[in-house]
């Protein structure tokens, strides 16, 4: 018995199935009801006490062995391929789903890629960062009613670690620019932010801002104005901006830029008020009390800054009315952004 045992292993380890039917009879003649493997269990019984104990052994390899080999089999025929073609690696694979790009994504390359045509280059900052990046080297002085207009996140602090926060702007960024770098600086930097406002379609406790800063010898307020109009023009497509009177505590002036949207349809209406213009950004020239606070020298250097929030323009350009749907991670939104 054990002879026949031995002969039929050689033979299930030989054994290549040319099409799925044939693994079927394969099924049928070892491990069909009336199959060999049952008439050598019917066998067993037979065995003589001394050797059941050995020949049970390899009964029950050749039952093993017969089941992985089946089910091997049974895989590459539902796939329709073999083992070896499976694994020849320079056959061509089906087409790859490709997913899209977050319409935040989208906008923001864009928005970097217009300012790196003018000699901008990308910088960043971490997104947890101490009160002087965020305020106090931005002449927000302590205590002043001007921290107020950002309401803060505060993180804890460790034992004998300074407090720290979510930072409420990408201004923070400027800061370690200009601490590490020595003029002339031309820098675009995007990056997410936090405030504590309740969430609504208007309104996020997380969103997203690109930072724009030049410093150099006669920076001047027409070199911001030719700036920011050119943007405009190259990413609304819109001719004309006007700069309203606003404040920041780290510039001096400062200004809202406003862009002609125009009224030629009800939703122009709706989203200018009636009035055609639409606020874009905040900028200003940089205050030279943060230009010494980050050790550069006020009377030889001077720049502008400007800050945008991406979520809106964004908006804006895919007509989307709900701040939410960027957060939300709903496929059936975000799918329609290809790029
Ligand atoms: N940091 C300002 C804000 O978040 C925007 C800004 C940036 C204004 C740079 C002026 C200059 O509202």
């Amino acid at each position: 018995m054990q002879e026949k045992i031995n002969q039929y292993l050689e033979e299930i380890r030989d054994f290549a199935a040319a099409q799925s039917q044939e693994v079927e009879n394969f099924r049928i003649k070892y491990l069909g009801r009336k199959g060999i493997l049952n008439d050598l269990f019917e066998e067993f019984k037979t065995v003589s006490a001394e050797q059941k104990r050995f020949v049970g052994q390899e009964l029950n390899r050749l039952k093993t062995e017969l089941q992985e080999k089946l089910e091997q089999m049974q895989q590459v025929h539902t796939h329709g391929s073999t083992i070896e073609q499976k694994s020849d690696w320079s056959r061509p694979t089906g087409a790859l789903p490709l997913g899209t790009r977050h319409p935040l994504s989208i906008v923001r390359n864009e928005i970097l890629e217009i300012f790196s045509r003018i000699g901008f280059t990308v910088a960043d900052g971490p997104e947890i960062e101490d009160d002087w990046h965020v305020f106090s080297g931005l002449n927000f002085p302590p205590e002043h009613p001007a921290r107020d207009m950002q309401d803060t996140f505060f993180v804890k602090p460790g034992n004998d670690q300074k407090e720290m926060v979510l930072r409420t702007h990408t201004s923070s960024v400027q800061v370690r620019a200009m601490e590490t770098t020595k003029p002339p600086i031309r820098i675009v930097m995007p990056g997410r932010v936090y405030r504590n406002e309740a969430v609504s379609a208007r309104a996020h406790c997380q969103f997203h801002q690109i930072e724009g800063l030049y410093i150099d010898e006669n920076v001047s307020f027409a070199d911001m104005k030719q700036t920011l109009l050119y943007f405009t023009q190259e990413f609304f497509g819109k001719a004309k901006i006007r700069l309203r009177p606003s404040y920041f505590p780290f510039t001096e002036p400062s200004a809202e830029m406003d862009v002609y949207w125009g009224l030629n349809s009800e939703t122009d209406y709706r989203i200018t008020k009636g009035t055609g213009w639409l606020e874009i950004m905040g900028c200003g020239m940089v205050d030279p009390a943060v230009l010494a606070a980050s050790n550069i020298h006020p009377e030889k250097y001077s720049g502008f800054a400007f800050g945008m929030g991406i979520e809106r323009i964004t908006m804006l350009r895919y007509q989307i009315d709900d701040l939410r749907m960027f957060f939300e991670n709903d496929t059936r939104f975000l799918k329609q952004f290809k790029y």
